[in-house]
């Protein structure tokens, strides 16, 4: 049976977390249980959701020759890539870091696309010496240092072109991509030239065409928009003999944060491929790079209440995580839901809280206007953090980086240590 809080706003959709005799579970584990193990904070992940998550796409893309990339950063944690590995995922990596991640949990570098729009020529070279599936190269110089470094070594690059379709996402302008205002990809207007170019270098083999219009959207329409655009290229370029294998349709299907109601995966590929078909482009290879839609709801943050600061006009819940363990809210003035893991049935007065981190910054808040029932001592989660958290977490104020514990079933493990003071400053010398 689940019972709700005191002041239930839903669970977000597919985090597998339930309140169950009064406390707050992810698939089967109290979260209190995981607090008197690991203490606080510490990101805890449902291998259970992410699964889900990914089951939706690959329902959406069942019978098609069609391959799920998990964008590494997004979370790019050992175990979490692992999962995805095993899961039969490629990945999309955006440096050698990204990249030497996934070939240490056994990722096979052919299921491996390169993107990002400031590649080194160090990082082509050693793409190419692993093997990697394509670069999605998203300029033309970029396109001739690739040339150049594939000359080099005997070889060819697998590329495709990132082509910017213009189309507006309709999401937070710092994570939108596709406009002609973003420093992403090749314009739309220019990609009949650029392919010709890319044709005519002896290091470049041109394999397909990639885009990527944004992140956290929650509209079909926009993908649609995107993928006739692309489509349409597709066509133009097969008339004057450029025949490409695959088209990458990138990521940034969002998530529930606070309500909001994106299209499921499957339900999305479903109307895509009518647009693919419509064309007779069925035959063609297709990939997509979702990062958000498969770890984001799988993952919270566990924080203690610190104090409790009242004032005139704000109230304060200071709590032990802060924005350099959960940079969204203070950078892109995000929303996370959050919720006591043992909700109070006493008395305690509901209040109004700003719930903000020890940070010496005034940007440095989890939460505005939050209305919760807490005393110092209580366990808060802050909810839909699997997705740009830890992956985006930073060590400032000298806060060593957290620990991350899987959830799966009724088990749970530690995936990273919590950083001890010395790893703060292991490479410095005095
Ligand atoms: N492919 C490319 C080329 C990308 O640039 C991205 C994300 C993805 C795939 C994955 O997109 P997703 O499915 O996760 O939306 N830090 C921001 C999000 C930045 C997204 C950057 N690119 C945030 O916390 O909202």
């Amino acid at each position: 049976m689940t019972d709700l809080p005191m002041h239930p706003t839903s669970l977000p959709a597919g985090s597998c977390l339930s309140y169950q005799n009064g406390e707050l579970r992810m698939e089967s584990v109290p979260l209190s249980q995981v607090f008197a193990a690991h203490g606080s904070p510490v990101f805890v992940y449902s291998k259970a959701a992410m699964l889900q998550a990914l089951a939706a796409y690959q329902q959406g893309l069942q019978g098609r020759r069609a391959h799920v990339h998990y964008a590494v950063k997004a979370n790019s944690s050992l175990a979490i890539l692992k999962i995805f590995a095993d899961a039969g995922c490629g990945f999309d990596i955006v440096s050698e870091g990204e990249l030497m991640r996934v070939l240490h949990v056994g990722a096979n570098p052919q299921h491996v696309v390169f993107s990002g729009v400031g590649k080194t020529q160090r990082e082509m070279r050693l793409a190419l010496q692993h093997g990697i599936g394509c670069f999605n190269v998203e300029s033309l110089p970029e396109l001739q240092a690739l040339n150049d470094v594939a000359v080099a070594m005997g070889t060819k690059a697998p590329v495709s072109l990132r082509i910017n379709p213009n189309v507006d996402a309709q999401t937070h302008p710092y994570i939108s991509t596709g406009l002609k205002d973003n420093k992403f990809g090749i314009a739309h207007e220019d990609a009949l030239k650029a392919y010709q170019l890319a044709n005519s270098l002896p290091g470049i083999r041109v394999r397909g065409i990639d885009c990527h219009i944004g992140s956290q959207i929650t509209q079909t329409t926009p993908f649609l928009d995107a993928m006739d655009k692309i489509l349409d290229l597709v066509v133009d370029l097969e008339a004057v003999g450029i025949a490409l294998e695959h088209i990458d349709f990138g990521g940034g299907l969002g998530i529930d944060y606070k309500g909001e109601t994106p299209p499921a995966a499957d339900a999305l590929w479903q109307a895509l491929w009518q647009r693919v078909d419509a064309r007779g482009l069925g035959h063609k290879t297709f990939m997509t790079e979702p990062g958000r839609s498969l770890v984001g709801n799988a993952g919270l943050c566990l924080t203690q209440v610190l104090y409790l600061k009242e004032g005139a006009h704000k109230n304060f819940c200071i709590v032990d995580a802060a924005m350099n363990d959960l940079p969204r809210p203070a950078m892109y003035q995000a929303y996370h839901q959050i919720v006591a893991i043992q909700p109070r049935t006493d008395h305690t007065p509901e209040r109004t809280w700003d719930v903000v981190g020890p940070v010496c910054e005034s940007g440095d808040w989890l939460g505005r206007d939050r209305q919760l029932q807490c005393q110092p001592g209580d366990v808060l989660a802050v909810l839909s953090a699997g997705a740009y958290s830890m992956s985006m977490a930073s060590e400032y104020n000298s806060r060593p980086k957290l620990a991350e514990v899987l959830v799966d079933g009724d088990q749970f493990r530690c995936i990273r240590q919590r950083n001890t003071i010395q790893d703060l400053w292991y490479n410095e010398s005095t």
